[in-house]
């Protein structure tokens, strides 16, 4: 059990028009939709348009969010952003969200953890509430994979979608969402996934300097199907529950065949999981938030529900969050 006096009152999510199907890819890559479903899982994925950035959608899932909850955000005084696919690597992305819906006066930053953003950023954010040094903080997840991803090697191109979801929370200490958190770092891992922007000297390509994905999926694989079950098995410990107390397990939608190998590990079964890996491929930070939302939009989570939310990615890093879904629209 953690301390929390945060709760969560909002959830906004968005997705761009243009997609990118397994028969697409087939088109630019000696690949096959058969490959590509047995292996991933995955069938299409959102692509954003050329004018489209991370901004751009994180702004359309806050959008989102304000309309389908009815929550005012002028008086939100922090904003997280988790991206790995920021606009600028100054300003942040957080910076530019701060500045379109003119938020007077907010703490906002960018969070580096990969495809583990999202719930770190909740991890983060419940903390600053908890401790009574913010009242309201939003927190996004806004990625455009499609920007760093190499359309010419198909062990990476497959994978990557687009997309952005957004979390409002705010000061509650007698309905507090938050249960158990747990996260962890092995940074000797880092050459398994990583994009370079300034050097070359420690991962050893020049494919990636100055912005593509580089992948060694099979490595990171084994990390995910390692960690998260452990991690889930951790946050169940400490806090005194049951895989039957649960209700939805949301993991990061990195592949669908990972997925059901964890489910194996911790227990849960593959029918209490949400993913959003079929159509909108792996969307890194966005893909938590992308997934459940779905699950809401389909009547299946309800208010009162626990979930665990677990992110793992690029770093090596992971972070799992044991939460009571405590919001419903227009509430
Ligand atoms: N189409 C056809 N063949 C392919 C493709 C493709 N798109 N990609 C790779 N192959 C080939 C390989 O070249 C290899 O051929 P070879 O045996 O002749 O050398 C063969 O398929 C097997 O390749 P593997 O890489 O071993 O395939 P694997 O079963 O491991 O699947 C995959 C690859 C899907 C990438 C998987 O390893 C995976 O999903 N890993 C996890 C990735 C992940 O979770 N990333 C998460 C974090 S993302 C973030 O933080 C931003």
């Amino acid at each position: 059990m953690i301390r929390s006096a945060a709760k969560i009152t909002g959830i906004g999510t968005y997705v761009p028009d243009s997609r990118l199907t397994n028969e697409d890819l087939e088109k630019l890559v000696d690949t096959s939709n058969e490959w590509i479903v047995q292996r991933t899982g995955m069938k299409e994925r959102r692509i954003a348009s050329e004018n489209e950035y991370a901004s751009t959608l994180a702004i359309k899932a806050v959008e989102d969010l304000i309309k389908r909850y009815n929550v005012e955000i002028s008086d939100v005084d922090g904003i997280i952003v988790a991206t790995t696919t920021a606009d600028y690597s100054l300003p942040s992305v957080a910076c530019q969200i701060q500045a379109y819906f003119n938020i007077s006066h907010v703490a906002a930053f960018d969070l580096s953890a990969a495809c583990a953003g999202f719930t770190y950023g909740l991890h983060v954010a419940n903390g600053l509430i908890t401790s009574g040094v913010h009242k309201k903080i939003l927190v996004i997840g806004s990625e455009v994979m499609s920007k760093i991803t190499d359309y010419t090697d198909r062990t990476t191109c497959v994978l990557f979608g687009d997309g952005a979801g957004a979390m409002l929370l705010e000061y509650d200490e007698q309905n507090p969402s938050f249960i158990a958190t747990h996260f962890g770092t092995d940074g000797a891992g880092g050459g398994h996934l990583y994009r370079s922007n300034l050097s070359t000297a420690i991962f050893d390509s020049e494919i990636a300097l100055g912005g593509k994905l580089v992948q060694n999926g099979r490595e990171v694989y084994k990390f995910a199907v390692r960690t998260v079950p452990k991690g889930v098995k951790t946050l169940l410990e400490n806090a005194a529950f049951q895989h039957s107390d649960v209700q939805w397990f949301v993991p990061h939608s990195a592949n669908l065949r990972m997925i059901e190998s964890i489910c194996t590990k911790t227990g849960i079964p593959i029918d209490q999981t949400l993913t959003s890996v079929e159509y909108r491929g792996n969307t890194s930070s966005a893909s938590i938030p992308l997934s459940l939302d779905a699950g809401i939009k389909d009547g299946k989570v309800q208010k009162g529900d626990m979930l665990i939310l677990y992110g793992f990615g690029g770093g090596l890093t992971h972070c799992g969050v044991l939460l009571t879904w405590t919001c419903s629209e227009k509430n």
